[in-house]
C-alpha cells in the first residue's frame, strides 16, 4: 500500500497543502515548527480517525478555524480508495471512503494500516502502563475487530460502574443485583480481552525479540516483555464481587483489564531502570517494527511507515 496524494484544509498549522508522493520513499525537510510532525499526524489521522498526539479533535483544527479536512488517496492492492475525515465546530466527526460514509469508526481502524515512530514514543518505556496498554490495544485492535469492539464496551460498563460505585457510597446504600449485572457485563468483555492480550504476547515476543537482536546485534542482551494481569488464573466477576468492598470505599473499580501492564526487561531486569538510551530506543523501534511485521502478515498489506526524527531528536 501507498500515500499517492495527501490534501489538508486547517489541520493544525497547515491553512492548505497539496502534496503527491513516491511510492518508495518520501522525506519532508523544514524549519523546526514548520509542520512535518503534523503532516504525519494528518495520516495517521486517515488510518486511525484520531490524531496520534492530540486527545481531542478540535485540538487539530488551525487556530482560529471551525474545521480541518484531511483527504487521502492510497493505492492498496492495486485499487485506488479515497479516504476523507473531517470535523466542523459543533458537528460530528465524519469520514468517507470513495464518498461512502462510514458510520462505525472501528470498522475503518486497520483498512489503511499505518505504524509510526515518534521521539515521544519513548514515554511507553518511561510512563505508567496506560501507553503500554494503549500501544497494544491499538495493535490488536487492528487485527481483531472484536477486540476493538470489547474495549469499547468494556472501557464503556467500567464508567458506569464507577459512577454507581460513587452514587452508592454518598448514599450509604448498595443495590448488590444492579452492580452484579454491571459484573457480569465487564466480565464478559474483559475476558476476550485478557485471552486476546496473553496470546497476542506470545506471538509477538519472538518477532519483536529477532528485530531486536538485529538492530544491536549483541548476543548477550536478552529483551522481554511479561504481561501482567489481575485476571491471570482468577475470574473477572469473582473478583469484582470479592472486592466490591474496597471499590465502594476508593468508589473506583480497582481490579480489571484496565489495571493490565506489561512488564520490559533486559537480561531480566527493568528496562526503565538498567537500559541505556541507545539500548532503550532499540527497544522502541523493536516494538514498531514487529507492529509493522505483523500488521503486513496479518493483513497482508504492507503498513505506510512514518519516521518522525528517528535519527536526530531523540533526546531523553
Ligand atoms: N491547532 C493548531 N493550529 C495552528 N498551529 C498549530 C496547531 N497545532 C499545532 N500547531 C503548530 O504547529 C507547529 C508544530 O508543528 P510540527 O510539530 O509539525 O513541527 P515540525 O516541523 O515537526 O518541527 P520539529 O522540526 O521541531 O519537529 C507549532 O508551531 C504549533 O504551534
Ligand atoms: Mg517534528
Amino acid at each position: 500500500m501507498f500515500l499517492q496524494k495527501l490534501r489538508l484544509y486547517n489541520f493544525k498549522n497547515h491553512a492548505e497543502v497539496n502534496l503527491t508522493f513516491e511510492e518508495k520513499i518520501n522525506c519532508f525537510f523544514g524549519k523546526n515548527g514548520s509542520g512535518k510532525t503534523n503532516l504525519l499526524d494528518a495520516i495517521y489521522y486517515l488510518s486511525f480517525t484520531k490524531s496520534a498526539f492530540n486527545q481531542y479533535d478540535l485540538q487539530n483544527v488551525r487556530h482560529d478555524q471551525l474545521g480541518f479536512l484531511v483527504k487521502g488517496t492510497f493505492e492498496i492492492s492495486n485499487k485506488q480508495k479515497e479516504v476523507i475525515c473531517s470535523i466542523r465546530q459543533g458537528e460530528k466527526k465524519s469520514l468517507f471512503e470513495d464518498d461512502q460514509e462510514i458510520i462505525k469508526f472501528s470498522g475503518h481502524v486497520g483498512k489503511y494500516p499505518v505504524v509510526l515512530i515518534a521521539p515521544q514514543d519513548i514515554e511507553l518505556i518511561w510512563d505508567g502502563s496506560e501507553l503500554r496498554r494503549k500501544f497494544f490495544d491499538v495493535l490488536i485492535s487492528q487485527l481483531d475487530r472484536i477486540y476493538l469492539d470489547s474495549l469499547i464496551q468494556y472501557n464503556h460498563h467500567l464508567k458506569q460502574r464507577n459512577s454507581l460505585l460513587r452514587t452508592f457510597s454518598e448514599r450509604g446504600k448498595v443495590d448488590t443485583d444492579l452492580i452484579a449485572s454491571y459484573d457480569l457485563k465487564l466480565a464478559l468483555a474483559g475476558d476476550y480481552i485478557y485471552k486476546t492480550r496473553r496470546a497476542f504476547i506470545e506471538n509477538f515476543k519472538p518477532i519483536f525479540s529477532k528485530h531486536y537482536d538485529f538492530l544491536v546485534r549483541e548476543p548477550f542482551e536478552k529483551v522481554d516483555i511479561t504481561y501482567r494481569s489481575d485476571l491471570r488464573g482468577v475470574d473477572l466477576e469473582l473478583l469484582l464481587k470479592k472486592n466490591l468492598q474496597r471499590d465502594l470505599l476508593l468508589q473506583r473499580t480497582t481490579s480489571g483489564v484496565h489495571r493490565d501492564d506489561f512488564l520490559f526487561t533486559l537480561n531480566e531486569l527493568e528496562l526503565k531502570r538498567v537500559g541505556s538510551q541507545g539500548q532503550q530506543k532499540s527497544f522502541l523501534i523493536g516494538l514498531k517494527l514487529a507492529e509493522f511485521q505483523i500488521l503486513a502478515t496479518e493483513k497482508q498489506v504492507k503498513p505506510i511507515l512514518l519516521l518522525d526524527d528517528i535519527l536526530i531528536n531523540w533526546t531523553i
